[in-house]
């Protein structure tokens, strides 16, 4: 049996808590495909392709069984599209499950054959997020340790001074 897990999110950009999910998933599942959503809500600082290409790059390593796409609409939809029974999110701390526990029970009610599996991010990015490492980042701070060199590289680019 070949398992198949689908690791949706905005990875707006992509952190090291992310990519240490990633890496955990890469190695419970046959195929995994990390899928960047296309959100028409939110204005982001990358776009999808921006992102797929950090992210790719950041999981190359991980192996040929790792994609990166990007998605629009239902994750239930992407993940059925994408062949997977699995839904794979990352919870950091206590202050991320009660989202999660929502999600998690509105996907399974649209879609009762995917499951979502939860893995816990490394104790060292419990802090990390997103908006934090872009804060960092506006505001010439290092964000090194936080997200994966492509993505320091493509921060700090964005946030250089003019000229
Ligand atoms: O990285 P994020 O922003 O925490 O990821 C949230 C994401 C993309 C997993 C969630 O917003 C999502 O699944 N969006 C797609 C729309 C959808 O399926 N909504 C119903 C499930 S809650």
């Amino acid at each position: 049996m070949t398992r198949v897990a689908v690791f949706p999110g905005s990875f707006d950009p992509m952190t090291n808590a992310h990519l240490d999910v990633a890496r955990r998933a890469a190695t419970l599942f046959d195929r995994l495909v990390i899928g960047v959503l296309n959100n028409p809500k939110k204005s982001p600082l990358f776009s999808v392709d921006e992102r797929i290409a950090q992210i790719s790059g950041a999981v190359a390593e991980f192996g040929p069984h790792v994609e990166v796409v990007g998605f629009d609409g239902l994750t239930v939809d992407f993940a059925a599209r994408s062949g997977a029974a699995f839904i794979v999110r990352g919870l950091r701390a206590v202050s991320d499950f009660e989202a999660e526990l929502q999600m998690a029970h509105t996907n399974r009610k649209l879609q009762p054959g995917v499951d979502t599996v939860f893995l816990m991010s490394a104790l060292e990015f419990g802090y990390v997020s997103s908006s934090l490492a872009k804060e960092v980042a506006q505001f010439g701070g290092e964000v090194g340790g936080m997200v994966p060199a492509q993505v320091a590289a493509a921060l700090r680019a964005r946030f250089a001074p003019p000229g």
